[in-house]
């Protein structure tokens, strides 16, 4: 078979480096419509559920037992369930069915009802779906803080950066265990002097992960993972009860708790039970409801490759999501997993959950480059947040991260830094010298930091842990070193521990620490004109990004500059009758309002070259101004109308060329250089050259058709703002004029 070049480069392409794969239903490899899912079913006798889902009581496993006692209401169950798949679908997307009456249905409805009513869903639906039902009404975003060296003082000053930027919670881990209590106690710190308010956690081993909690060295934990089948929880020596004893231990300290789940988990640890990804996540979220968590980071998170590799992966994600909120879980809504080798790929899943807003729009965004992420590498990274940025410009979306001056960055990060030297200093940890505090300030990544002594920073970790160093004694050593208001945010933290609001769902704090969660800032989303509405001072924010320039002050004339020409006008232009005269015809700012073409040749040079080319041809130049239009058509038009052999360059200021002739409608030409972003000096000689030869009846060769994809959109805001300049010199009373050019010795 011969080998196209086409599928060559397709096969080449990042897209296809992603895994790619037919579905298996019998083994669980199946989005979420399998032929092996089961049907629907309720059956109640006396109160005691004697059917789920097809399946008999005494088959029951623990996850059934779990979801009949803890999470289905009995109450609501009858009803809901005999209502239509479909119907409960549209009432959905209905924008006059509000959301509490959503979630009363779902109180009662089975896992694999679930299943059928999102199943009626196209993606769209979801989404119009999550704007309505996530619970809190201010989406936020949520940052992952590592690095691969533990580097203390790379952390805070990371985890400062992070909350400047303006995510609401940030997240650490450990390349060692034992780094765990002086990671959070790092990020507490960063966080903090970024911002007060930011929520913080470091993952690691529940015991270690409780312990860093109650010294109030962290504020939330979402480290409880759940499963969709039995086999899987017992592989982990594990049951949903034992989860939910340790949910309580966590929000009885004042942590702030959230599961961890998502599609895959199962099959990928081989115990699908032959049943789809979706159906078992379905699974968990109502186990997750039943061990009274208030949230869930759902939408496959770590096994976000499986589902993608299949039909329909995005849009099972994005169910997986939406079922968070229709059981009212706040949502913590992936895309932190490396998804895809795709750009494209990865900011389309991205959407659907950045158009409808979540409650954290990633549940982990790495503050970072990827190379030190200790999660395996962000979904998007520290390289991506322009991207992000911009995207929430192109729709007005509040995606949980505001524009920064670079300045800011840097100074708040040396802030952090200090403050971490200060408690190092206090409490006689491995100093942190002036040299590493100032390369903190502007490092890329850990590799460029001075290294430190990793025995003794471990050892440092250690003695928090041992000694119970607490939020407090740090609060209070950086109130003694100076550091007065990152010293009162963490104490005021401290106090939010015991106070407990920020445990109700989906509660972050503003900067001056009032909770805003579902119950005080409830999504109230019921249509256009309703809802999250992006406007304000949020919405300023986000439109004014720092590379953004001012097109009032993008003037081309630089007044230092003198132009190498003069054009003096000789009266008014008459019509050539010389046969062996190509005119040229000069827009109406030309050499006056703008001096340069639009990639900075200078517009005398230009000239020059138009005329040389024309007398290399033993043809004669003469050069008029045009002010009746600024159209290039029409100004080689006009111009032809007044050239003796009825030839005629037209030329506007930013560079294009028309090569016009006397007897050609307007619009038509013989010659069009339309992207002048591609000329050089040697392209005006050449036009000048084909000018004259078309003057004299030759054979002439047009110029090359250069092809440069991106000049439009390189281009296309200069353009604008040089063909404003240009017209604004139009004035239609003002006949042609005669020119007589004087190029200056400089040239
Ligand atoms: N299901 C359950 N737990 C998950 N985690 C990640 N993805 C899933 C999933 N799909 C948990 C893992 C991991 C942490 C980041 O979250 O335990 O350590
Ligand atoms: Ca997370």
């Amino acid at each position: 078979m011969p080998q196209s070049k086409r599928f060559e480069l397709l096969a080449q392409r990042a897209v296809n480096k992603d895994s790619c794969i037919h579905e298996w239903p019998e083994k669980g490899l199946v989005n979420m419509e399998s032929a092996f899912d089961p049907k629907p079913s309720l059956k109640i006798a006396n109160g005691i559920v004697k059917e789920l889902d097809g399946k008999k009581r005494k088959d029951f496993d623990i996850i059934d037992h779990f979801i009949i006692e803890h999470a289905l209401n009995l109450k609501y169950a009858r009803k809901a369930m005999a209502m239509d798949s479909r119907k409960i679908a549209r009432m959905i997307v209905d924008i006059n069915v509000p959301r509490n009456k959503i979630i009363e249905i779902f109180k009662g409805l089975t896992p694999a009802k679930i299943l059928q009513v999102v199943n009626h869903l196209n993606p769209v639906e979801m989404m119009i779906a999550l704007q309505k039902m996530r619970a809190r009404k201010t989406p936020a975003n949520q940052a992952h803080v590592t690095n691969r060296r533990d580097n203390p003082v790379l952390l805070a000053a990371d985890a400062a950066e992070g909350a400047l930027r303006g995510f609401a919670e940030e997240e650490t881990t450990v390349a060692v265990p034992r780094s765990a209590a002086m990671n959070a106690l790092a990020i507490l710190v960063g966080s903090q002097t970024g911002r007060g308010g930011v929520l913080t956690q470091c993952a690691v081993e529940e015991a270690l992960n409780l312990k860093l909690g109650m010294l109030g060295l962290t504020t939330y934990s979402e480290t409880l993972s759940v499963y969709g089948t039995e086999s899987t929880f017992k592989d982990g020596d594990d049951t949903p009860w034992s989860k939910a004893f340790l949910a309580s231990a966590y929000a009885s300290r004042g942590v702030k708790v959230r599961f961890t789940s998502g599609t895959g988990s199962e099959v990928l640890m081989g115990n699908a039970e032959g049943k789809s990804m979706l159906y078992l996540e379905i699974r968990c979220l109502l186990c997750i409801k039943g061990a009274g968590s208030q949230g869930v980071q759902n939408g496959s998170i770590s096994c976000i490759a499986l589902p993608l590799s299949l039909p329909g992966g995005g849009r099972t994600v994005l169910a997986e999501n939406l079922v968070a909120t229709l059981l009212d879980l706040e949502i913590a809504s992936g895309n932190d997993a490396m998804s895809s080798h795709s750009d494209m790929r990865k900011s389309a899943k991205l959407m659907t959950q950045f158009l409808p807003g979540t409650d954290f729009i990633c549940s982990g965004y790495s503050s970072m480059p990827r190379m030190d992420n200790m999660f395996g590498g962000g979904n998007f990274d520290s390289e991506d947040y322009d991207d992000f940025l911009i995207l929430q410009r192109d729709f007005l979306i509040n995606g949980g991260i505001f524009p920064v001056q670079e300045e800011e960055v840097i100074n708040v990060r040396r802030k952090a830094a200090k403050a971490m030297q200060a408690i190092f200093k206090e409490f006689d940890f491995p100093s942190i010298k002036d040299e590493e505090v100032e390369a903190v300030t502007t490092v890329h990544w850990s590799p460029d930091m001075p290294e430190r002594n990793r025995v003794e920073d471990l050892k440092a970790s250690e003695r928090i842990l041992k000694e119970s160093i607490t939020g407090v004694e740090i609060a209070r050593a950086l109130d003694k070193h100076g550091f007065q208001e990152v010293a009162k945010r963490i104490l005021e933290i401290q106090k939010q521990r015991v106070t407990g609001d920020y445990l109700q769902t989906s509660a972050i704090f503003d900067a001056n620490f009032n909770v805003l969660s579902a119950i005080n800032d409830s999504n109230d989303y019921q249509g256009p004109g309703t809802g999250y509405r992006l406007e304000g001072e949020t919405k300023r924010k986000i439109i004014n990004l720092p590379q953004a320039k001012n097109p009032r002050e993008r003037s081309t004339v630089d007044p230092s500059k003198t132009m190498g020409m003069e054009l003096v006008e000789i009266g008014a232009a008459t019509a050539g009758s010389d046969s062996r005269e190509v005119v040229i015809g000069l827009g109406p700012a030309f050499g006056t309002a703008l001096q340069e073409t639009i990639t900075g040749l200078p517009l005398d040079k230009v000239l020059k070259e138009m005329i040389r080319g024309i007398e290399e041809e033993g043809i004669k130049p003469r050069v008029i101004k045009i002010y009746e239009t600024s159209d290039c058509a029409f100004i080689g038009h006009k111009a032809a109308q007044l050239s003796g052999s009825g030839v005629a360059i037209g030329i506007q200021s930013k560079g294009t060329v028309v090569i016009h002739q006397r007897d050609l409608p307007p619009l038509n030409n013989l010659e069009l250089l339309s992207q002048a972003s591609n000329a050089t000096l040697d392209t005006y000689h050449t036009l000048g050259k084909n000018a004259a030869r078309y003057a004299k009846g030759e054979a002439t060769v047009p110029l090359p058709t250069v092809i440069d994809n991106m000049a439009r959109l390189k281009y296309i805001v200069q353009t604008t703002l040089m063909h404003m300049k240009e017209t604004e010199q139009v004035n239609l009373h003002l006949a042609p004029k005669e020119l007589r050019i004087k190029f200056l010795e400089m040239n």
